[in-house]
């Protein structure tokens, strides 16, 4: 099976932003994770458009843009013309999920919609056939850093088993913790897009850990 792997940019070094970003162009990886949180829908505060345009203008890969935010319709816009590739929006935050997945479409990048961890996966039962990316969070958003939740697993497997039939080129994402003990669980359940935060930027060599990440045998 084809995956990619997403490093996430909230866990850079942001002093050294291009230095970091110039490491994950030369690397094994395929997108830019990127988080914005607004310190109201995760009680945290990442960072906004003008760091976004920083990273957009030294990325040589697709921006994978994770909105952690309330109300997220009012900036998609921005954030499609910020460079982001892919836009995922939390199911949580969202009212009116198929208008937004909607837009997103039209103005040209990839639709994503996040679940929490208390967020079951049959909630995405009537909106699976028009999104282009499931994210599933194995942590509570809001933080780099956090102890990966195994209840994730399961959700992996009932989503993978909700899209066959429906929309079988869905990128199932999952967010938090990921690391090279439950990558290839992962990978079995039927994730095929991880993310990266601490586990590869604190890591010795960033690097070789990204290309352990994607060198994982695959059934
Ligand atoms: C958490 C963010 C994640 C985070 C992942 O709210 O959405 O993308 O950066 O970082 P690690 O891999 O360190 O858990
Ligand atoms: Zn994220």
């Amino acid at each position: 099976m084809n995956y990619l792997i997403a490093p996430s940019v909230l866990a850079a070094d942001f002093a050294n932003l291009q230095r970091d970003i110039e490491m994950v162009n030369s690397s094994d990886a395929d997108w830019f994770h990127v988080d914005i949180m607004d310190g109201v829908f995760v009680p945290n505060i990442s960072f906004g458009f003008p760091v976004l345009e920083a990273i957009n203008r030294y990325a040589k890969k697709p921006l994978d843009v994770h909105l952690m935010i309330t109300d997220p319709d009012r900036y998609i816009e921005a954030f499609a013309k910020a460079g982001a590739s892919v836009i995922t929006v939390h199911y949580e935050a969202c009212t009116h999920l198929h208008r937004t997945v909607d837009a997103i479409k039209k103005l040209g990048c990839k639709a994503g919609v996040a679940l929490n961890p208390h967020t079951p996966v049959s909630l995405l039962e009537n909106v699976i056939q028009d999104i282009d990316l499931a994210l599933i969070m194995s942590v509570n958003p809001g933080f780099g850093g956090q102890k990966f939740i195994s209840q994730t697993y399961k959700k992996v497997q009932s989503l993978r088993d909700l899209s066959i039939g429906v929309n079988d080129n869905l990128m199932i994402e999952i967010d938090g913790g990921v690391n090279l003990d439950n990558a290839p669980l992962l990978m079995e359940a039927g994730a095929n897009v991880l993310v990266a935060g601490n586990f590869v930027f604190s890591a010795e060599d960033p690097i070789s850990t990204i290309q352990a990440l994607k060198a994982i045998k695959t059934g």
